[in-house]
């Protein structure tokens, strides 16, 4: 199991715990054509960014679960911040196995599909709240450059290349499985530094100011490595996307 603190102290300063940005989430959400009203049901919401911009920006309502209290705290501050607390809610629950209780126009999972036990698994899940005909929206890594050394599976910090799949068989995977890809939005290198890059600032000042923290040593030893690791490995190798389904 993660030790959610980690997460809280490497991405306090993130509103989007993912490596699109603000105006990529924006552009993603323009582009669904979300009516006024749609019911949005997002698992492992993280601070709660894509419901709340788009409670604001497309008058969206709906539901985010997550187990980070930390962020569930931060969703529901900037769901108050942006004037829509009354069209969202945040749940800190586990999201494995959550199923809404009336069927949503759109279920997403962006950057949890382990919820699921994979891919599969979490369309199957999401599947689950979803109205006839409405819309899945997943975030997935991919292979942009697969790698092929023992040196660069570690630094992506995986066992072997067969973890993730190139984009095109990403794409023809959800295929296989009944869905149309009808849109989608990918992490570029820089939106990648976005998320990774940042967190090195917020990891050195918290633990310059928590030297007796237990956690102290961790993010230090963490700060040491991350850059060359993030270097050779994601930075390199990864791609990541949000892509949206509908069931054919
Ligand atoms: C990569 S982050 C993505 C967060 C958010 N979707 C976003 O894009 O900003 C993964 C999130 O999954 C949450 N998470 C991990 N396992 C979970 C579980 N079993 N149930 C609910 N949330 C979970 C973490 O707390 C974290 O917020």
């Amino acid at each position: 199991m993660f030790d959610l603190r980690l997460f809280s102290i490497r991405e306090s300063r993130h509103r989007i715990h993912n490596p699109l940005t603000d105006r990529q989430l924006a552009d993603l959400g323009a582009s669904l054509d979300l009516p006024a009203g749609a019911r949005v049901l997002d698992l492992a919401c993280g601070s709660g960014e894509l419901l709340a911009t788009w409670a604001r920006d497309h008058q969206v309502t709906g539901v985010g679960v997550d187990l980070n209290p930390d962020f569930i705290a931060h969703a529901r501050a900037r769901a108050d911040e942006l004037g829509v607390s009354g069209a969202v809610r945040f749940v800190e629950a586990d999201a494995a196995g959550y199923v809404a209780t009336e069927p949503v126009d759109v279920a997403a999972c962006v950057g949890a599909t382990w919820i699921g036990g994979g891919v599969p698994g979490t369309l199957d899940l999401l599947s689950r709240s979803l109205r006839p005909g409405g819309m899945i929206l997943v975030g997935e890594p991919y292979w942009r450059t697969t790698p092929t050394t023992a040196e660069a599976l570690a630094a992506c910090g995986v066992p072997s290349a067969e973890e993730y799949l190139p984009l095109a068989d990403l794409l023809a995977s959800f295929g296989v499985l009944g869905y149309d890809v009808v849109e989608m939005v990918c992490a570029t290198e820089e939106s990648w530094d976005r998320y990774q890059a940042r967190q090195w600032l917020t990891m050195r000042r918290w633990a310059d100011a928590h030297p007796d923290h237990e956690l102290h040593d961790q993010i230090r030893r963490e700060l040491a490595a991350e850059p060359q690791r993030y270097a050779a490995g994601a930075r390199t190798h990864f791609g990541w996307g949000v892509f949206a389904l509908i069931a054919r």
